[in-house]
């Protein structure tokens, strides 16, 4: 029996210093996460000098641990791989030293891996999905939907104006005074809250297209506090808030993703997949909410496991696997990308789209 090849990830780009061993057979013989969240809870954000500082620190031992739980020896290593944009760039270059360090003391191959990649593979590496799918990407820097059609072959069909939705959910929580990150906290307070107090806005609701916009929704809450009766937000206003959020959020969602199932008809003659990757693509109801459209729409849906949708190692090891088996190794003197679009093709949904 030929043996698996088997790749060692490593994922810090953002937040979190990740590796993992993944092989060519789908397995994760690895997967270990180090959150920075202590580190940054005190500034409500992440400040990028102290994740810089903090992935120093952090990925000697990560990576170490993340050999010895694979049971792997560096001799037994195919490929190293690290992200290699987009993302904070003091970050990213700790991650691609480090995988480019091992690489050239091991005389193995060494991938550049653009983050975005990571997230809309995993769905290949969880469910041996097949090419091509309809990809919502959601994330704390990135709101996109693409067509996958292939390794390195992403058609995007819409992007967000102005804020990432994951910022959108960070900034809620931070208005409510629940702490970083946003998302999961906002999630939790939204179970007890009630969706129609609040009358938020629906943006880019019912028009064609694919692009998102996330500024004035949050704008839209922030007015919301401000209204109410003097003295502290109360649990039930906060999460009351929190449901109406959520809900404007995945009524955009399904809209915009509508949009994009008939695109994916279009180019590709019919339903498909739909595949949800990214921090946000851990939220429960809009994934309740997609499945649901999928169902309607004749779509199967691929959520992968919360754990796999935020960042991690794996997903970086696994685009690895699929880079290497087509022979798309890189240079040792690839230089990091703090922005790297999956398409570059694409046209920018208007003034300030991000990548
Ligand atoms: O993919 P990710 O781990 O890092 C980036 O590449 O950005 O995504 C992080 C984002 C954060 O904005 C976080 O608030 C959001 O994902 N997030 C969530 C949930 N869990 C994480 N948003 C909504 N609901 C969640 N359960
Ligand atoms: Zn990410």
């Amino acid at each position: 029996m030929v043996r698996a090849m088997k790749i060692l990830g490593i994922e810090t780009s953002c937040d979190e210093t990740a590796a993992a061993v993944v092989d060519g057979d789908r397995r994760i013989l690895s997967d270990i996460v180090r959150s920075q969240l202590d580190d940054h809870a005190p500034y409500g954000g992440i400040v990028p000098e102290i994740a810089a500082r903090a992935h120093v620190e952090a990925v000697g031992p990560i990576v170490d641990e993340a050999m010895r739980r694979a049971g792997t020896g560096y001799d037994d290593l195919d490929a190293v791989a690290a992200t290699g944009g987009p993302g904070l760039i003091g970050g990213v270059i700790v991650g691609v030293m480090t995988a480019k360090a091992i690489a050239a003391a091991r005389a193995i191959p060494f991938l550049a891996i653009n983050h975005l990649e990571g997230h809309a593979l995993t769905a290949r590496l969880t469910d041996g999905l097949d090419f091509p799918y309809l990809l919502l990407l959601v994330s704390g820097g990135h709101t996109q939907l693409l067509v996958v059609e292939g390794v390195g072959r992403y058609r995007r069909l819409g992007t967000t104006i102005d804020d990432a939705v994951g910022e959108a959910f960070d900034k809620v929580a931070k208005m409510l005074g629940l702490g970083y990150p946003g998302g999961p906290a906002v999630e939790r307070m939204a179970t007890d809250g009630e969706t129609a107090r609040f009358k938020l806005p629906r943006p880019m609701k019912g028009r064609a297209g694919c692009d998102f916009s996330f500024s004035g929704l949050k704008t839209a809450v922030r007015q919301c506090i401000e209204n109410l009766p003097p003295g502290p937000v109360t649990q039930q206003d906060a999460a009351d808030l929190c449901a109406a959020f959520q809900q404007a959020v995945a009524e955009v969602f399904a809209d915009r993703v509508g949009n994009a199932m008939d695109a994916f008809g279009d180019l590709h003659g019919g339903a498909g997949a739909l595949v949800v990757a990214g921090g946000v693509a851990a939220n429960t109801r809009l994934r309740a909410v997609l499945g649901a459209l999928a169902d309607d729409r004749g779509f199967s849906f691929v959520a992968p496991p919360s754990r796999l949708c935020t960042d991690n190692g794996a997903m970086i090891a696994w685009a690895g696997v699929e880079r290497l088996r087509l022979g798309l190794v890189d240079g040792l003197d690839f230089a990091p990308r703090p922005r790297w679009p999956l398409d570059p093709d694409a046209p920018r949904a208007s003034a300030g789209a991000k990548a």
